[in-house]
């Protein structure tokens, strides 16, 4: 039976199998919270990039402060799993949802929501009553600081759903939170930064417009792995979301250079090879995303990679050795989340022989 276990080596993997560099993952930790704990804001990771309890209790460890998920139905296995301080940062709206937010409230009542309508306080306020829930929830304010995706507009807008938030007795405002995604992958770091300072202005300048109401506005959370350093240097920031930071992908690091390290990959092996100068491996769609451009073979500059269907992909060269039918080949994912949504399971190594294996918990969590 096809059973890796720890202590054995790389080479038990059947293929594709998703890899970690545990050396390179505990350094990109260490970096990334060594660099923002010191300023004095809390690390709240996005666990939409590791989709494992186990990983966010790693980071927990480290000194982060619960985590964020994007989903309800990640919440409620990050919560099984033991991880209670948790912000759903996307919007929870409609009726099947809502009575999935209260039964998970009662059981795990650190949960704190995003909102950014009238309509959806409403909502989440009556089925609460309905249920007979005595403590409010906690949720944040979600505003638009650029992305142009969800969020109120900040100040006035942001102002007046804040006070029909506190008109709501199940709810309790604790917060703003504003996400500037489309700033993540610049590639001007100075450009990334004097837009990211602008954001976070407009995120500040509410949380001090909704103080001056007499709102306790205690949260003023933003950021990820492109922005995460600039955002914990603005006034008034809070807290920060970065998640890609444990992994990385090609395209973060097209964007950031070295700063973290690529500790993630995609173990394969080549299958075919029927003439010169080209390969074909067994990775195509169905284990690597291409939204963001593909993925490149680690440790081989000289080879291209290009997907051919759901489970090939080619790996083509103009000079060099390059690959022979049963060679094994690291594959680098271009769009890290989306990837290891492909997965059931990361092989944890360090220097080839597997020390841990973790369940991608949250796959296939969409709701
Ligand atoms: C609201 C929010 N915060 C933080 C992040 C983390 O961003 P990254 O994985 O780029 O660090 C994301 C990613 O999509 C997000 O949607």
């Amino acid at each position: 039976m096809y059973n890796p276990q720890p202590g054995d080596t790389l080479d038990a993997l059947d293929t594709p199998s998703m890899v970690v560099d545990l050396d390179l993952m505990e350094a990109n930790i260490a970096s990334m919270l060594g660099r923002l704990l010191p300023t004095g804001v809390k690390v709240r990771p996005h666990l939409k990039t590791t989709k494992s309890p186990l990983l966010a209790q790693k980071l927990i460890d480290a000194g982060a402060t619960g985590g964020c998920v994007a989903k309800l139905s990640e919440a409620e296995v990050m919560a099984a799993g033991g991880i209670e301080d948790l912000l759903i940062t996307c919007e929870i709206i409609g009726k099947p949802k809502v009575a999935r937010l209260v039964a998970l409230f009662r059981q795990h009542p650190q949960v704190k929501v995003v909102l950014d309508s009238a309509a959806g306080a409403t909502m989440i306020n009556q089925a609460l009553e309905e249920a007979g829930i005595a403590a409010p929830l906690q949720v944040l304010i979600d505003l638009d600081v650029g992305q142009n995706r969800t969020g109120i507009a900040p100040g006035a807008p942001a102002l007046e759903l804040a006070r029909t938030i506190g008109r709501l007795k199940n709810l309790r405002l604790i917060g703003v939170q504003g996400y500037e995604g489309h700033l993540q992958h610049l590639h001007d770091r100075q450009a990334r930064e004097e837009n990211c300072r602008a954001s976070m202005l407009l995120l500040s300048g509410t949380a001090d417009l909704l103080r001056e109401a007499g709102f306790e506005i205690e949260t003023v959370t933003t950021g990820g792995t492109g922005t995460a350093e600039f955002c914990a240097d603005c006034p008034g920031i809070t807290e920060v979301q970065p998640g890609s930071f444990i992994f990385m992908d090609t395209d973060y690091r097209n964007a950031l250079g070295q700063v973290f390290s690529n500790s993630l990959t995609v173990l394969a092996t080549v299958i075919s090879k029927q003439g010169p100068g080209r390969v074909v491996i067994d990775t195509g769609l169905k284990s690597l995303t291409t939204d963001s451009g593909y993925a490149e073979p680690k440790n081989l500059p000289d080879l291209v990679y290009t997907p051919n269907g759901d489970e090939h992909g080619t790996l083509s060269w103009k000079s060099g050795p390059g690959l022979e039918i049963g060679d094994r080949v690291e594959m680098i994912p271009s769009h890290i989340d989306p990837t290891i949504n492909l997965h059931d399971t990361y092989y944890a190594h360090r220097k080839g022989i597997i020390e841990e294996i973790w369940p991608v918990a949250t796959r296939g969590k969409v709701q």
